[in-house]
């Protein structure tokens, strides 16, 4: 390879480097990721939750938690506080949501009980299906 030929595939790499670099990122926001996912429904086996305890999950990128709440059964609520965005963290022991940040604390039907969240917990639809849960 002589010195023209080197120095023509250097530009021609140069030039595909730069207009991936720009084409990517556009491409990125124009289709956002998971963007195909929304809607998308996450099953779940019910032996993975046992009466009491709760799982962390994704719905629609959103972090959520599937709770077996003894006597009413499972239950799928954002873990994304309605205050400012915080995750919520399950407590078992007190039966609620509480949120890190700033205090928030939430029933285990994503209600307000108490704190600067401004309103309930986004539910999801769910449904049980043998030994399946399918929640959105
Ligand atoms: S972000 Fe949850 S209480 Fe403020």
């Amino acid at each position: 390879m002589n010195r023209r030929r080197f120095l023509i595939s250097l530009l021609g790499l140069l030039g595909t480097t730069v207009l991936v670099s720009f084409v990517y990122p556009l491409a990125r926001f124009l289709a956002p990721p998971g963007g195909e996912a929304k809607g998308k429904k996450v099953v779940i086996k019910r032996s993975e939750i046992p009466a009491g305890s709760a799982k962390d999950i994704v719905v629609d990128n959103i972090p959520s938690i599937v709770i077996n709440v003894p006597d009413r059964g499972f239950i799928a609520l954002s873990r994304v506080c309605t205050h400012l965005g915080c995750l919520v963290e399950y407590d078992k022991i007190k039966k609620r949501l509480l949120c890190p940040c700033h205090a928030g604390i939430y029933d285990l039907e994503g209600k307000v009980v108490s704190g600067p969240p401004p309103k309930p917990l986004q539910k999801f639809v769910l449904m049980v299906a043998g030994e399946d849960i399918v929640i959105g």
